[in-house]
């Protein structure tokens, strides 16, 4: 099988311009660090809390859904994996549209599945009808997609989640803070759904790994069965318990990026880029029929790394993601310097 190919992370020490990894621009909230600096005393000598009690308290008062439809993972990476454990022997479908987040694949191919690619339209909407045809055990949507960041309405897929009857549909929302919809109220209709958050990106916590999945409790103690007893190490509970009780600080850091992603639709694509609208805190910027490679390679050699996937659908696309207004600036510099670069003529001597 091929492993997960994560995005570059810098050496310490290492200066560039982090675009490459949809982690957020700001930090987290103060508040986070004061909390966490509380936990790093004598507790650590004991586990950790196994179900996570002080995050899902605060996720359960924030989101408004009970504890016991809730479970933390470390990052919503560690929660999929769960989830492709649980349901999926060799041999099982699972679908998904393509081209979305690609760590689908390895978990898929860890069980044995069998994967149905569903191809996004050429608008990148997904087609619904065709994920229900496929009556796969499992499927699963990123919404917002990554990499395109387009944004299936809930009510579509509502009625996936009711095509699909007793199978499982899973909907990351990785990016949804970013968005203007949400699908977490599909939890009170629709027994087989469970929707997956993440606090790396609009929380500001990537480095922290927390994640959560809201389902019907019969899921979750479903899940349970195949978690690590202690997932969440200490310093990451008291972190994301706060962050949680802080959305205030999430949402203006959200507003900030959210804006500087207009602006930066807009300026990609008066230099030619397709570039369609973002839902998330990336943008994919497109040029049709040519390797977008060579650029990602230049933008690095001059100090900012960008996402680049060297696969048939996305090798004319780079990935996006939002940073400060300065770095964005810098970004758009090198990405203009380079394009215009036309190969030096050889000089004949004479
Ligand atoms: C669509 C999607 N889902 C999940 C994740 C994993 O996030 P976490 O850091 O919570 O594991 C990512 C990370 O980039 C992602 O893009």
């Amino acid at each position: 099988m091929v492993a997960y190919q994560p995005g570059e992370q810098p050496k310490p020490g290492q200066r560039l311009i982090k675009l490459n990894t949809n982690e957020n621009p700001y930090p987290p909230s103060p508040r986070v660090r004061k909390a966490v600096a509380r936990a790093a005393g004598a507790a650590l000598r004991l586990y950790p809390a196994p179900r996570a009690d002080q995050f899902v308290e605060a996720a359960s008062r924030l989101y408004g859904v009970p504890p016991d439809m809730i479970l933390a993972g470390n990052g919503s990476d560690e929660l999929l994996a769960m989830i492709f454990r649980a349901t999926l022997d060799a041999g099982d479908r699972v679908a998904y549209p393509v081209p979305s987040y690609s760590l689908y694949d390895t978990l898929a191919a860890i069980q044995g599945a069998r994967v149905i690619h569903v191809p996004l339209e050429a608008d990148f909407a997904v087609p619904i009808e065709k994920l229900a045809r496929a009556r796969a055990k499992l499927t699963v949507v990123c919404n917002p997609n990554s990499p395109s960041g387009t944004l299936t309405p809930a009510r579509d897929l509502a009625a996936l989640a009711k095509t699909l009857g007793q199978r499982l549909l899973v909907i990351d929302e990785a990016y949804v803070d970013f968005a203007a919809d949400s699908a977490l109220k599909l939890l009170r209709r629709h027994r087989n759904v469970a929707i997956i958050r993440s606090l790396s990106k609009s929380f500001s916590l990537a480095g922290m790994r927390l994640g959560l999945c809201f389902a019907h409790p019969g899921i979750i103690e479903a899940l349970c069965k195949v978690k690590d007893s202690y997932n969440l190490n200490r310093l990451a509970l008291a972190a994301g318990a706060e962050a949680l009780r802080d959305v205030a600080w999430m949402r203006r850091n959200v507003e900030r990026v959210k804006r500087v992603r207009e602006d930066s639709a807009r300026r990609l694509r008066g230099m030619g880029f397709e570039v369609p609208p973002s839902h998330a805190n990336f943008v994919l910027a497109r040029m049709p029929g040519r390797d977008l490679g060579p650029l990602a390679a230049e933008l690095k050699r001059r100090g900012i790394l960008v996402r680049h996937f060297p696969t048939p659908l996305l090798r004319d696309a780079l990935r996006i993601s939002i940073g400060t207004p300065a770095e964005m600036k810098a970004l758009f510099r090198a990405i203009k310097e380079s394009l215009g670069a036309e190969p030096r003529p050889v000089r004949r001597k004479r």
